[in-house]
Parts: C-alpha cells; structure tokens; sequence
C-alpha cells in the first residue's frame, strides 16, 4: 500500500525530484505530535517534508476546533492557500485534524475548498486517499476509532529543536465539558502501549533529546490494560486489572528509564489526579515540578453546569498536597470566562480562587460556544461580548500580578536551565526554562544549546526570569 503511491512519486518526477510536502499545525500540542506521525507516514511513501508553501505538491492543515477563533484563522490560511493553488494547478490542500472531524466532507464537497479530508484517527488512511485524489475521487476519512494510538508509528520530527519533544500517550477524551468541543473530534479515550511508549522515548534519547513531554487530553486517566477504551476497563479480565498500568506506573517507568532526561506531563485533570502522581513527582528528581491543572471557573455552580467533576473546595484540596508534597512545584491554570449564566459573583469567585492558588501562570479564553456541545445545545450563550471581555482582562491582569509577585521569589536564587533556544530580544542571551516551566533568559557566555546551565536569577518581569550564569 504505502510502496504504491511511493511508485508514482517516482515515476512521475525520478527519484531525486520525490513530492514535497507541507504542514502547518494550529491548536494544542496533541496537534503538533500528530502532524509528526502524518509525516512519517508521508516520508513511507516517499513524500519529503518542505516548509515552502510555494514549492509542495501537497499542503496539509492540522487544524483546531477548539474556539471560533481558531477555526477562522484556518479559514483565513486556507484563502492565502487557495491563491498558491491558483499558479500551481498540480498543488493538492487537505485538511486534517479537529476541524475536518467537526466539519467532514462540508470542505470538499460543499465548498470545494480542499482535496483531502482527515479525522484524527485516521491518518494512516492518508496514502489510499492521495490514490484516490489521483483518481479523480473524493477523498475523505473522518472515521472514529475505538484502537487508533499510532503506536507502531515512529513519529518525524521534521520540525524540531532537537532538544525537546512530545510523545502522545492516550488519545481522546472521555469527560464531556459541556463547552468542550474535544470528545467530538478526537473520539473515545484510549492508551497506548506502554512498552511503544517507552521505545519511543528511548529512540528520542539516543538521539540526543533532553526534555519529554508525556501528551495526552487528561493524562492522569491513562490505563493500559492490554489495549481497548477506557470506558470498556470494567470488563476487563482479572489478570488485565492486575497487570494494568495507571498514569502514576507509567510516569514511574519513565523516569526510572530514563533518569537523565527532564519528564514533563500534561494536561492534568483536577478530577483524575491521584496522590501516587504527586509522591512519583517528589520521588524522581528528573521530573519537572510544574503541574499544569485548569479549573476553568472559580465558582461550584459554573463548575456544575460545564460538567467539571469536582468542586472548588476539592479543587483547593489538590492545590494544598501539591504544596505540600512538591513545596517548589508550579501550578498553572486555564479559565473560562463569561460561560453561558455567568454572574458577577461568579466572576469574583473566580479571581476568588486566584487569588487563593496564586497560579504561575495561566491560559484564559473567553467563552467560545461550540456548536454541538452540551453547551451549545441546552444552554444560552448570554453573557455579552463587552461583560466577557472585561472579565476577561480582569483575570488576565490578576494572573499577570501574581506571576510577577511569583516570580520574584526566584531573585538572588539559582535555577538549573535547560538551553533551547537564542533569546528572541537579544543574540547575546541564551533562553531555556527551568523546572518550573519558567523562562529564563541569561548570557550566553561559552554555553551550547542542549547544555544545562545554572544560573542565578538577578531580575524578572512577569513572564521570565533573567539571570547570570554562575561558572562553577
Ligand atoms: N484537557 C485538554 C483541554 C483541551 S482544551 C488539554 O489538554 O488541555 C484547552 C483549554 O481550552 C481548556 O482547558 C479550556 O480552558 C479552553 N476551552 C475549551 N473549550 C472552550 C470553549 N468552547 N471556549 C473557550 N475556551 C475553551
Ligand atoms: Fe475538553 Fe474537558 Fe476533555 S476540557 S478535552 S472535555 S477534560
């Protein structure tokens, strides 16, 4: 199947010109590493990767539904995109992702924008559809899948720093946030294979990676029992349940494995984080202490309505373990605001809960209704845009005081960075993170990216620390 299309790349251009191809991914990071598998697949059958837009044979959207916003950015590409098709009449447009799953063969039946259509569980479906693309045939697959975890797929990194990767550990969500348009696209939570998970890791290493971050929508819900959805996990037979392997098990495994690499996880889901994560966390020290944990709204009856599972007292219940199991961890949030009911008590209560957690830093969005959702169909999207958007800025400004207060706590301390990248402000200046997930910024002096440095921090604004670097 794959050598089939690889023949054609090469009969039709030799084997030194093969198709190029592009993809741009928008939306979270499950959005990034999946591209890197499409990637793979395409490099089987003998595509090669090219960030050109006007030099590719075929142009690939990894796109997001998470906000209306998201989705017209896309469209807005796809325009741009469109004019490129214009002079190059041979270029083939798919669009993969969340928004081919919410919108299916709307894109190329309707409105004949695209040639390819792909839902998130079916990518390894992509060398039958450019055939039939070739055929003069419609070219859509946005079926759900009950196995899908590309776990044999050994994702490219065709766009990478080489220090830092994702690796995808479960797929789908299972939690139905009335707002949330996820469980729609991405389909039913399932794991994948610990032991994939664990060769993946180790190609990563051999190559040279530092720091990997463990993906997944709700990573503490992981469970491998053998393959299968999370919600089938009851009937599995005995000696499933006692052999399975939990987010807490798997998190052990890899930082056991691999004790000189910086493990990151996320995102974390208030209702499914065991105490085992926490005393994992606190026994490895090549886990990174930042634990990031939306809440969404401070209020329980907002809580109630988006269909989160916990209340704010547990909520501040968790909060208060890590604090006192990982004294030095980073918490982050992200929040809705002006969600369909939304009063101003509520609102308080929110930068209530703020000022409790005194969050690191955070993610808040404006209520986006979703059509299809809970949401969207039960409830009325009845705040208006002018009260959302000051609630908004009201958090944002609040998270932006408590990241600064945060923040100054580092001065006169020394942190442990991870180099990454040349700072965007200055070429003289290295940028990395620390454990916390903080960004620090320091000289570069006779340091290489990749390289850990230590480095006191002497300032901060409200998003990075800056520093000197000590020469021990
Ligand atoms: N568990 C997921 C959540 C994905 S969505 C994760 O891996 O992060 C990321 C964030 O987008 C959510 O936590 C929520 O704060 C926000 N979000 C989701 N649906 C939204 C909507 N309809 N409107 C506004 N923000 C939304
Ligand atoms: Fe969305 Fe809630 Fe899952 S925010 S991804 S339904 S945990």
């Amino acid at each position: 199947m794959f050598t089939n299309i690889a023949e054609i790349s090469k009969t039709k251009k030799g084997i030194s010109n093969l198709k190029k191809f592009s993809i741009i991914s928008y939306g979270c990071q499950m959005n990034v590493s999946d591209s890197e598998v499409v990637a793979s697949i395409l490099e089987n059958i003998g595509y090669s990767y090219s960030d050109d837009l006007n030099n590719s044979d075929l142009i690939l959207l990894n796109t997001c539904s998470i906000r209306e916003k998201a989705e017209l950015t896309v469209r807005k590409k796809l325009e741009s995109i469109n004019s490129i098709k214009k002079n190059n009449k041979n270029l083939k447009v798919g669009v993969l992702g969340c928004m081919a799953e919410r919108l299916k063969d709307k894109f190329l039946i309707e409105e004949k924008i695209v040639d390819l259509v792909v839902g998130p569980d079916a990518y390894r479906d992509i060398p039958n559809l450019l055939k039939e693309i070739e055929d003069g045939n419609d070219a859509v697959n946005v079926l759900l899948s009950k196995e899908e975890t590309y776990a044999d797929i050994n994702p490219s990194r065709f766009n990478t720093n080489g220090i830092n990767a994702f690796v995808s550990i479960t797929r789908g969500c299972d939690n139905m946030c009335t707002f949330c348009i996820v469980p729609f696209t991405r389909g039913r939570e399932r794991s994948r294979d610990p032991k994939t998970i664990l060769n993946e890791i180790n190609e990563l290493v051999e190559n040279g990676y530092k720091e990997i971050t463990l993906l997944g929508q709700n990573v503490d819900s992981y469970l491998w029992y053998g393959g299968g959805l999370k919600k089938d996990y009851i009937k599995a037979s005995k000696i499933q349940k006692q052999t399975s392997i939990n987010f807490s098990k798997l998190l052990e495994l890899v930082a056991k494995s691999f004790p000189n690499t910086r493990i990151r996880f996320t995102t974390s889901n208030p209702q499914d984080m065991d105490d085992d994560v926490l005393y994992t966390m606190a026994k490895y020290s090549n886990i990174c202490n930042h634990i990031h944990l939306p809440v969404q709204s401070g209020s329980d009856e907002i809580l109630n309505k988006m269909n989160r599972k916990h209340t704010v007292f547990e909520y501040l219940n968790l909060i208060k373990k890590i604090k006192r199991i990982l004294p030095d961890c980073s918490i982050s949030q992200d929040m809705i605001t002006g969600f369909p009911d939304e009063t101003e008590d509520d609102h308080l209560a929110t930068l209530n809960l703020m000022d409790n957690v005194k969050y690191d830093f955070g993610f808040m969005f404006k209520y986006s209704e979703r059509p299809g959702t809970l949401a969207a169909r039960k409830l009325n999207d009845n705040v208006p845009e002018e009260i959302k958007k000051r609630r908004l800025s009201e958090i944002i400004d609040l998270q932006l005081k408590h990241s600064f207060e945060n923040l100054s706590k580092y001065v006169g301390k020394k942190v442990e960075v991870l180099i990454e990248k040349e700072s965007k402000k200055s070429d003289n200046h290295w940028a990395g993170r620390n454990p916390q997930n903080i960004i620090v910024v320091f000289p570069k002096k006779n340091f290489l990216r990749g390289e850990y440095a230590t480095v006191k921090i002497i300032n901060h604004t409200s998003t990075t620390l800056i520093g000197e670097v000590i020469i021990a």
